[in-house]
């Protein structure tokens, strides 16, 4: 199994926004992972839609949208309009998960589900049929560059075995580094986030040994 690379845009250069997707995509990386958070489901704050519609007309990779949101729902087809192409909700983010998934894939978006390290993959069970991707957390989102939560990795070999032979991707998101790659995508992940593992460096060469390293592992 190919595993896949995004690496998150939240550990580039905002103030070069443009160059660093260009630098990214030539290094490698297979998707674009894009951390929105509103300073309220999370303690942080970065961008919205606008900004994904400006970085838009600068690359064509798949655009992996990652809602640190609540309430998610107002600003799906903001988002849609955006230019994301896989839209991804938080469980804990609302209380009526079925109905947001089902709003995603109305507007033609691919529709994930992002569990926090605490909560139990069994929020998945009754969603399975309405969703492209499963995005599980190794850190508390809100921040880049904190440290890989290895609990999660039992939650990652339970989630593989639930989705059977359903055309899912497990997402890994957090912490990842050529050192705790391999424990997830040995327990089924199929495609990786990575943040600060992917931009140390702050050059395209870089980026490309860095990621090339992650594949490597
Ligand atoms: C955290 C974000 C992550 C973050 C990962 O809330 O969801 O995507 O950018 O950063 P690293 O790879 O540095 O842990
Ligand atoms: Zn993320």
């Amino acid at each position: 199994m190919s595993v896949l690379i995004a690496p998150s845009m939240l550990s580039s250069d905002f103030a070069r926004l443009a160059d660093e997707l260009a630098a990214v995509e030539r290094a490698g990386a297979d998707w674009i992972h894009l951390d929105v958070m509103d300073g309220h489901f999370v303690p942080n704050i970065t961008f919205g839609p606008p900004v994904i519609k400006a970085m838009r007309k600068y690359s064509k990779l798949v655009f992996d949208v990652h809602l640190m949101i609540a309430p998610a729902d107002p600003y799906l087809e903001a988002f849609a309009d955006a230019g994301a192409d896989i839209i991804s909700v938080h469980a804990e983010a609302g209380v009526h998960l079925d109905r947001s998934l089902q709003a995603i894939r109305a507007l033609g978006k691919k529709a994930g589900v992002v569990l926090n390290p605490s909560t139990p993959e069994t929020v998945l069970e009754y969603v399975l049929d309405r969703i492209d991707l499963i995005l599980l957390m190794t850190v508390n989102p809100g921040f880049g560059g904190q440290a890989f939560i290895p609990a999660v990795v039992e939650k990652v070999a339970r989630v593989k075995k639930m989705i059977g032979d359903r055309p899912i991707h497990i997402e890994i998101d957090g912490g990842v580094t050529p050192e705790t790659a391999p424990l997830v995508t040995r327990a089924g992940a199929d495609v990786l986030v990575a943040g600060s593992a992917v931009f140390k460096g702050g050059k395209e060469d870089a980026y490309r040994a860095n990621i090339a390293a992650i594949r490597a592992a």
